[in-house]
Parts: C-alpha cells; sequence; structure tokens
C-alpha cells in the first residue's frame, strides 16, 4: 500500500465527504424541480426504488474498487484488470468530471449570486414569479454576472481541494454538512408552518398512478445515478483515501440515507413553500430561482430565510464540486505525477476555460445549438444521460464479471467481518442486484438516453 498516498482523517471523515459529494444541486434543485414536472410522488416512489436497488449496490461496488486499490479511477480500473480498455472507463469518468464540473459550477454561480440577492432585498423587488423570472432572465443574460460568480465559485472549489484531502476536503465537509443539514430542518419546519402546506405534501408523497410511464422511471434512474455521485469515479476516488478497517457496505448505507433524507426534505422544505403561495410545481429548471425568491418576499421571516437557503445551496454545491475536481486532479496526481497544489490550480483553469461556452449559452451565445440544443444543455446531456449511466453500467459488470465475486467478496468483507456472518444472505442479494438486476435496468437507461439522442437528431435533419 502506497504510505504517502492521502487519506481520510477518520471513518467520519470518509461518509461525511462521500456524503457532501453526493447531496448537492442534485438534491436541492434538480430533484424538486424533475419530481414537480413528473407528477411528484410518483416520481418519488419510483426514485426511491431505484435508490435502493441500483444506486446502493452499485456505490458499494464503486467505493470498494476505490478501497481496493488507491487509486485514481483509470490507475484503479487498470490495477484490477490490466486492460487499457478498462482504464479507458475510468478516462471517462475523468472527462465527465470535466464535463460535470464545468456546468455545475454556473449553476453554484447562480446561486452565490443568489445569496446578494437575497441580502440586499430583490426579492421584494419582484415578488411575482413573472417579474422574479424576468430579473432572473437578466442577470442571467448579463455576461459579466454570470461569467463573475461563475469563476467565483471556481476559486472557492480550487481552494478546498488545493488544501488536500484531509485539511481541505475532509475538515471542510465536517463543518459544511452539518451546517447543511441543519438549515434544511428549518426550512422544512417553516414549509410545513405555512398555510397550505398539507397540499404540498400530498404532491409529494400521493402518487397519482396513471403519471408513471416508462419515460418517468429511466428518468428516476438516471437521476439517482447523477444524485450519487455514481458512474464517474468520484466515488471510487473517496474510496480510494479508505483504510480496509472501514465497512464499505456500511458507509454506503449511510450515504445513500442521508442523501435521499436531504432530497425528500429539500422537497417537502420547497413544495410546501411554493404550494401555499399557490405556484406551479412544473415550472421547470428554474423553479428555484424563478418562484422561491416570490415566495420568501412573501412569508414571514421571508428576508432572513432566503438569504440561509442560497448559502445553503451554495455550501452543498462545494461539497459536491470538490468532488468533481478531485477526480481529475487524482488522476493527475496519481498517473502524471503532478504536485496536488498545481493539479488544483491548473485543472481549476481548464475547467473554466471549457465552462465558458455554457456560461455563454445563457447570453451571447443563445442561439448557437447543436442537435437543438445550447452548449451548456448539450454538456449536460452528454455527461448526465450518457456518461453517467454507461460508467455504472462498466462498474457493475466490471465488479461482477470480470473482477469476478471470488476476489470481490474478501475485499468486501475487510471492515464488514459481522455483516458477513450475521446476514450472509445481504451478500446474496447484493451479488444478484449487481450481476443481473443493475446492468439490465442501466442498460435500459442508457437506451433511453439514445433514444432521445435520436429524437433530437432526426429534429436537427427536419
Ligand atoms: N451528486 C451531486 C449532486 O447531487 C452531483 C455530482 C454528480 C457530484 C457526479 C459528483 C459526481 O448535486
Amino acid at each position: 500500500m502506497d504510505q504517502n498516498r492521502e487519506k481520510w482523517g477518520s471513518k467520519i471523515g470518509f461518509v461525511l465527504a462521500a456524503a457532501g459529494s453526493a447531496i448537492g444541486l442534485g438534491n436541492i434543485w434538480k430533484f424538486p424541480y424533475i419530481a414537480g414536472e413528473n407528477g411528484g410522488a410518483s416520481f418519488v416512489l419510483v426514485y426511491l426504488i431505484c435508490i435502493a436497488i441500483i444506486g446502493l449496490p452499485v456505490l458499494i461496488a464503486e467505493i470498494l474498487i476505490g478501497r481496493t486499490t488507491q487509486r485514481n479511477p483509470v490507475g484503479a480500473f487498470y490495477k484490477l484488470s490490466n486492460s487499457k480498455i478498462w482504464a479507458g472507463v475510468g478516462g471517462l469518468g475523468v472527462v465527465a468530471g470535466f464535463m460535470i464540473l464545468s456546468f455545475y459550477a454556473i449553476i453554484a454561480g447562480w446561486s452565490l449570486g443568489y445569496i446578494i440577492e437575497a441580502i440586499v432585498g430583490n426579492f421584494y423587488i419582484w415578488p411575482e414569479p413573472a417579474a422574479a423570472a424576468d430579473h432572473f432572465q437578466q442577470l442571467v443574460s448579463n455576461p459579466t454576472w454570470i461569467i463573475g460568480y461563475f469563476l467565483l465559485f471556481m476559486i472557492l472549489t480550487v481552494a478546498i481541494v488545493f488544501a488536500g484531502v484531509q485539511k481541505g476536503i475532509e475538515r471542510a465537509s465536517k463543518i459544511m454538512m452539518p451546517i447543511l443539514v441543519i438549515l434544511l430542518i428549518v426550512l422544512m419546519i417553516r414549509g410545513l408552518t405555512l398555510p397550505g402546506a398539507e397540499k404540498g405534501l400530498n404532491f409529494l408523497w400521493n402518487p397519482e398512478w396513471d403519471k408513471i410511464s416508462t419515460g418517468t422511471i429511466l428518468l428516476a434512474l438516471g437521476h439517482a445515478f447523477f444524485t450519487l455521485s455514481l458512474g464517474m469515479g468520484a466515488m471510487l476516488t473517496y474510496g480510494s483515501y479508505m483504510s480496509e478497517d472501514d465497512n464499505v457496505p456500511r458507509s454506503a448505507l449511510q450515504i445513500v440515507t442521508l442523501d435521499t433524507v436531504i432530497a425528500l426534505v429539500a422537497g417537502m422544505a420547497i413544495f410546501t413553500a411554493v404550494f401555499a403561495v399557490g405556484l406551479d410545481p412544473a415550472a421547470g429548471p428554474g423553479l428555484i430561482f424563478h418562484t422561491l425568491p416570490g415566495v420568501f418576499a412573501k412569508m414571514p421571516g421571508g428576508y432572513i430565510f432566503s438569504i440561509i437557503f442560497f448559502i445553503l445551496l451554495s455550501i452543498a454545491a462545494l461539497t459536491s464540486s470538490i468532488s468533481l475536481l478531485e477526480v481529475v486532479v487524482s488522476y493527475f496526481v496519481d498517473e502524471k505525477k503532478w504536485k496536488r497544489h498545481n493539479a488544483a490550480i491548473v485543472l481549476g483553469i481548464v475547467t473554466a476555460i471549457i465552462g465558458l461556452p455554457s456560461v455563454l449559452a445563457f447570453n451571447i451565445l443563445s442561439d448557437f445549438k447543436i442537435f437543438g440544443l445550447n452548449f451548456f444543455d448539450l454538456v449536460d446531456f452528454i455527461a448526465s444521460n450518457i456518461l453517467l449511466p454507461l460508467g455504472g453500467l462498466m462498474i457493475s459488470i466490471f465488479v461482477a464479471w470480470i473482477w469476478g465475486f471470488d476476489r470481490v467478496l474478501p475485499k468486501l468483507k475487510l471492515g464488514a467481518e459481522k455483516l458477513f456472518n450475521d446476514y450472509p444472505w445481504v451478500i446474496s442479494v447484493w451479488k444478484i442486484f449487481l450481476k443481473y438486476l443493475a446492468p439490465v435496468l442501466i442498460f435500459l437507461v442508457f437506451l433511453q438516453s439514445i433514444g432521445v439522442l435520436e429524437k433530437i437528431v432526426s429534429i436537427f435533419l427536419d
């Protein structure tokens, strides 16, 4: 084992950092809006099933690859398979890391910008959703505003990764994650005490079965990957800083539970508020930026809650973005022997440059479309809908069929002896899910992505 490689300072350090990676814009920005667009409770139910039967098994597999090899995604696959093709799967993860970070930091930048909007009291000037949406549109059409906050967010991300695994990522997560959980619970209680909150709860918890379509199922499965930071090596990389006496299945269960609880708490905080003032839950990606300012402006204590909310959103985004940059940094540190400090800065700059066309898609380049998508949507589409499902598919195939359970199980057992002895059936279920269920279901998601791709191509050809 490499003695010089960095490590988490404690077991809880890993869980908090990994939960920090999982919990992010995916939970607070994306989950509510896609749940809102897809019938609420029925989507939530399918998403919960996907998390349990695919997310958790693949998460265990991904963390285990990292812990066993103590490598970045490329080195890890190579070490276990001796094959350049499998190393290429890790390489796809590094590419996905660049891509996701390049658009993730844009939305995170809006969140930073909205802290200032909240502080200066702008939400009280435009309390109606339509006016708030106009104001939002004005902000993102201003290249200086959007680039400025995008770069500010990238600088924060680089600074934490620069400081390293223990001093940067672990310490940041240990401080920020508990604050985040407390703030979200405060916001949820605020939402639950608003008049009309039951309508929001009803929307989130009472499934309308006729709203479940194959589209919903596949969308929920795709989101399960995004929200758990699965399929591109982020969890693998964090797992690589773990020690062998850590319990992988238990840590994975804790991460999944925290991530899911936070998504549901965020959902309750947002939908109770949205319904209390009679807004449309299906407002789309702009849901929180278009509608929440007005929601805050109209509720008692809204000024302070609006500031808290956008600080919280920025924190959540930051503990995720550092895991995206860390994948890329760990690759260059392990394989190319770069110094961490240089890697963090150089790769941060590269990501910012890759992100520029996406930033400009909201203003100067808004008419520039490839396959009918602007640059931002295109990068999101390729990374989230193609690279993540592909990565998840490959991870489950790799662990179950290539690495093989004969070699995998002794590794998984390290730190989890009690689970193996007391609940051997859990391990058997994991094997079946990873070997058959996960690959087949993920393959379906992937096909759906291709289907969407075909539609886009046909629009393009028309
Ligand atoms: N899981 C993060 C979120 O929900 C996003 C993310 C995806 C982070 C992939 C790392 C890797 O916001």
